[in-house]
């Protein structure tokens, strides 16, 4: 009988684990450099957790269960309701800003598909206590600088955002009440995967009464930041102002870090989560048709809704499974060869214990060192030296037997070398160094 992972699961053989540590180093060298301190997690939580304010999509796809007192749980299928409880739990006592990094695994009972898998890493990064557009800027900046580091331009890239805020002032301006717009938003934010047609078709049978899904959608489509900015501070009242200051504070800052070029106003984006409060925002291929590759936002009361006193928060969530199709259909895919230092090889059985040795003292210098666990010829250890991609082979044999000396051989330069193995083992990064 053969038994395969459940649908939309993943083995981690080896060469996986290699692209995936990868990408997890990627996400964390690039959240440090902005200063983001890494956090974890319970893998499941209450159930309550996701029912009060994820959205209905998200409550659709739990993997729920129940221990034997009855208690009701959820595999986490995202990480921002975990992330407010752990800062409403101690929310006077961390100091301000509160930046945080995570790269959690979490299960959703979703129909598997491309770069949407049921089982999947999804990198996190948060900034909570902190009001102004400046936090927005900075986490779409940290989206955009990993695109940077792994070598995906913003010809390949667009991260497009919006805001909730205006969003929901120009549907009011269309005549949608504020009680409708959640609603409104779930529409929309489903425009994308079931097309425009049936987008129409939803909004009618809702709202035609109010304003037709083909004047929406047409709106939508092709509404620049200035038309909507234009259109609800002429309507609506000072909130309205408020937004549209927001907002072109949230521009400027991401010119002047350097991000502009990554980032486009789309106001189709208003996001399926029900806790985004203010800015919102999604990367997409440019070129490619693809589910987003990330998406995050402002959500200002998640903390009070789990219990805590208010802590205003914005981030964005990045799956693994989505990049890597992504850097799949650009040709791109990352290339991580298992590599040694070091090789040790005995030219015969009685040098064997002494190779340990030599093997040993490498090893606690810090390389990464292996040798053959068959006694086997000079020539078929070489083999097996350079099936490792060892950069360097040392070899034990009868210099080692007469003198104390090792033979060191590089395998990217081919050279050789003679040395005495005390020599050696005092000052292996002359030796043995890139
Ligand atoms: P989300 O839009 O549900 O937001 O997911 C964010 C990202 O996670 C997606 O754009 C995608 O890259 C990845 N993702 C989602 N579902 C899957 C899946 N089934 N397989 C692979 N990747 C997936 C959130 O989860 C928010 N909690 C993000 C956030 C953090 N907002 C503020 N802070």
């Amino acid at each position: 009988m053969k038994l395969a992972p459940p649908p939309g699961m993943r083995d981690f053989y080896p060469e996986d684990m290699r692209r995936q540590n990868w990408l997890f180093d990627a996400w964390r060298n690039v959240s440090l450099r902005f200063g983001f301190e890494e956090y974890e997690g319970p893998i499941f939580e209450t159930l309550e957790l996701y029912t009060i304010k994820s959205g209905e999509e998200i409550v659709d796809q739990l993997f729920h269960f129940a221990d034997r007192g009855g208690r009701e749980f959820a595999i986490r299928p995202e990480m921002t309701p975990t992330l407010a409880r752990l800062v409403a739990a101690r929310a006077n006592a961390l100091p301000r800003p509160i930046k945080w990094f995570s790269i959690p695994r979490m299960c959703r009972a979703e129909r598997p598909q491309r770069g949407r898998l049921r089982e999947f890493f999804q990198w996190n990064v948060d900034i909570l206590g902190v009001d102004d557009p400046l936090a927005d800027a900075e986490v779409i900046a940290v989206a955009a600088e990993l695109f940077r580091a792994i070598g995906v331009t913003s010809d390949e890239v667009v991260i497009r955002y919006s805001s909730r805020r205006l969003a929901a002032a120009v549907l009011q301006d269309f005549g949608i009440t504020p009680d409708a717009c959640e609603r409104a938003f779930q529409l929309i934010d489903r425009m994308e995967k079931r097309g425009g047609e049936s987008f129409v078709e939803e909004w009618d049978r809702q709202y035609k009464e109010v304003v037709s899904g083909a004047t929406v959608l047409d709106f939508l489509a092709s509404a620049d930041i200035d038309t909507c900015l234009k259109m609800i501070t002429r309507t609506a009242g000072d909130a309205a102002h408020a937004t549209a200051h927001e907002f072109s504070q949230l521009q400027r800052h991401l010119e002047h870090l350097n991000v502009a070029d990554y980032c486009a106003f789309d106001m189709k984006v208003v996001r399926g989560l029900a806790y985004y409060t203010g800015t919102i925002f999604e990367a997409f291929p440019r070129t490619l048709d693809m589910r987003a590759l990330l998406g995050g936002g402002r959500y200002d009361s998640l903390t009070e809704l789990v219990g805590g006193p208010r802590v205003p928060g914005v981030g964005f969530g990045a799956g693994d499974a989505p990049l890597f199709e992504f850097l799949r259909e650009l040709k791109r895919w990352p290339e991580t060869g298992s590599k040694i230092d070091v090789f040790v090889i005995d030219a015969d059985t009685e040098l064997f214990p002494a190779a340990q040795r030599v093997a040993s003292a490498l090893r606690a210098a810090g390389l990464t060192v292996d040798y053959s666990y068959k006694r086997q010829n000079v020539g078929k250890q070489f083999k097996q030296a350079a099936n490792r991609n060892a950069r360097f082979a040392v070899v034990v044999g009868q210099e080692y037997r007469d003198r104390q000396q090792l033979v060191v051989k590089n395998f990217a330069t081919g050279a050789q070398e003679v040395h005495l193995e005390r020599e050696l083992l005092a000052d292996t990064a002359r030796y043995l160094g890139r």
